[in-house]
């Protein structure tokens, strides 16, 4: 599709819609708006639209759906797979003004709300009304619940309360072509028709804009213990993981940390952190909530008592708000950490859990045939690792030709394994080269069916999951 540059007339039509000072072409603006966290990507769109109410979306998308205007969706900009980099130009379209919790129904336990509000912050106006919201990824302080639900993100409590599908009810959507709907009812068993509503989840900005979810939520709880436990061998800490389930335990997080994980992670942050004695190589961070404490306790102590089959140094119980609150920032901050030290490349990938070791394994294996360094950590209990590969001394050469083919022959092993290509960043553009390693012809055609259905003129967030 030969999509149109913008020209000053639609300017002034994008500042009819909106408003002036809601049509950003500004140097600054249009930088902010050329990356997310996607390593070092940088992608410039010709105009930054600020829309405050679905009408205005509508408005908007209907404009460019007809003059055929690439538009790039973006909640707070900290996604991992590029998605929303406006990779072949065209709009931005900022949904920071979309930040509204527009309705929190106790009685029922669900919170309607537009998208650009931080998931945190909704995350406290919930738990202060007793109602828990649990999905928490790293970026929970700065990322928008609309991108969480774009991208069906996870997060360490995912193990036990599942990931941000598991909460959406109903979504309200702007389609390409300005047509507005809701895709499902605000209920808590629906068997009416398809899923547009689990559709629409995860489907990174290509289907629709999204303007208002309606989220389940549970009621709060009130007690977590935290205990971090380092191990003399990185496989033994994934081995450990599964030992905890077969024992009957789950725990609200278990997330393993590679040695230079947590050793980038002090440094960034510059915490004294903790004790890291040279034979340590990985650690567990393994949390337990509820609502009665001792009952916590006795499921520490038991799971402890597990973890005392492998070889361990000295298990840290969290005894204080600060000190889980450290601890945790160590684990959140692994990401930024290893992004401020290296150039990197960073898979996400998930195989069933109890094959967590082989997958170490594999990463580590494909790493030394193909010469690169890696930094492991994830969310363990759902068998999500995230490996960063490390540039460090790989020439250029190597990193633009080799790299690809490595991770190539990663990702089908994963496969190969049960697993698959990301468990909670996505595939947006920097995954989509791979998806025929997770997908065949017929997959990948129905899929690509279900964008046409939705975006005929494929001008929403385009170049972006598929190839071609
Ligand atoms: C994390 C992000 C990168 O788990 O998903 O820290
Ligand atoms: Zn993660």
């Amino acid at each position: 599709m030969a999509f149109r540059k913008i020209t000053p007339q639609d300017i002034s039509q994008f500042s009819n819609m909106l408003g002036d000072r809601y049509v950003l072409t500004d140097a600054e603006q249009l930088e902010r708006c050329s990356h997310d966290e996607t390593e070092d990507l940088r992608h410039m769109p010709e105009v930054v639209l600020q829309p405050g109410t679905v009408e205005e979306v509508s408005a908007v998308m209907r404009y460019c759906n007809d003059r055929l205007i690439p538009v790039t969706p973006r909640g707070a900009g900290t996604g991992l797979s590029g998605g929303a980099l406006p990779v072949l130009g065209g709009v931005v379209l900022d949904m920071k003004r979309f930040k509204k919790i527009l309705k929190v129904d106790k009685e029922n336990f669900q919170v309607t709300t537009e998208p650009g509000v931080i998931t945190q912050e909704l995350q406290e106006v919930l738990k202060s009304q007793g109602l828990f919201y649990p999905p928490d990824p790293a970026s929970k302080g700065s990322c928008f619940i609309g991108g969480n639900v774009s991208e069906n993100s996870g997060g360490p409590r995912a193990v036990k309360y599942g990931v941000v599908k598991d909460y959406v009810l109903n979504i309200e959507m702007v389609l390409p072509n300005g047509d507005v709907i809701w895709t499902g009812a605000n209920v808590l068993k629906n068997a009416t028709g398809y899923n547009l509503t689990q559709l629409v989840v995860g489907s990174e900005g290509t289907l629709g804009v999204i303007t208002k979810i309606v989220l389940r939520l549970i009621p709060a709880v009130t007690h977590d213990l935290l205990m971090l436990v380092p191990f003399y061998s990185a496989t033994d800490a994934c081995k450990a993981v599964n030992d905890i389930f077969l024992a009957g335990y789950t725990p609200s997080a278990l997330e393993f940390m590679e040695r230079d994980a947590l050793e980038w992670s002090m440094r960034y942050i510059q915490s004294a952190g903790i004790d890291l004695p040279p034979e340590i190589q990985a650690h567990l961070l393994i949390e337990v909530d509820g609502n009665r404490l001792e009952q916590l306790f006795e499921d520490m102590e038991a799971i402890s008592a597990i973890m005392q089959r492998y070889k361990t140094g000295e298990i840290l119980f969290a005894d204080s708000h600060e000190q889980k609150q450290m601890l945790w920032a160590l684990r959140r901050k692994v990401g930024e950490a290893v992004k401020s030290n290296s150039v990197y490349k960073e898979e996400d990938t998930v195989v069933p859990r109890a094959l967590l070791p082989r997958l170490l394994e594999t990463v580590k294996r494909v790493g030394q045939e193909y010469g690169f360094h890696s930094v492991c950590y994830g969310h363990a209990g759902d068998g999500n690792l995230h490996v960063n590969i490390i540039k460090a001394n790989m020439s250029d050469e190597d990193w633009q030709n080799k790299l690809p083919q490595a991770i190539r022959v990663l990702f089908r092993e994963v496969v190969a394994m049960g697993g698959t290509l990301s468990g909670e960043h996505g595939i947006g553009f920097v995954q989509k080269s791979y998806m025929d390693i997770a997908f065949n012809d017929i997959q990948l055609g129905i899929m690509k069916k279900i964008k046409d259905v939705f975006d005929p003129k494929g001008i929403l967030n385009p170049a972006k999951i598929f190839v071609n």
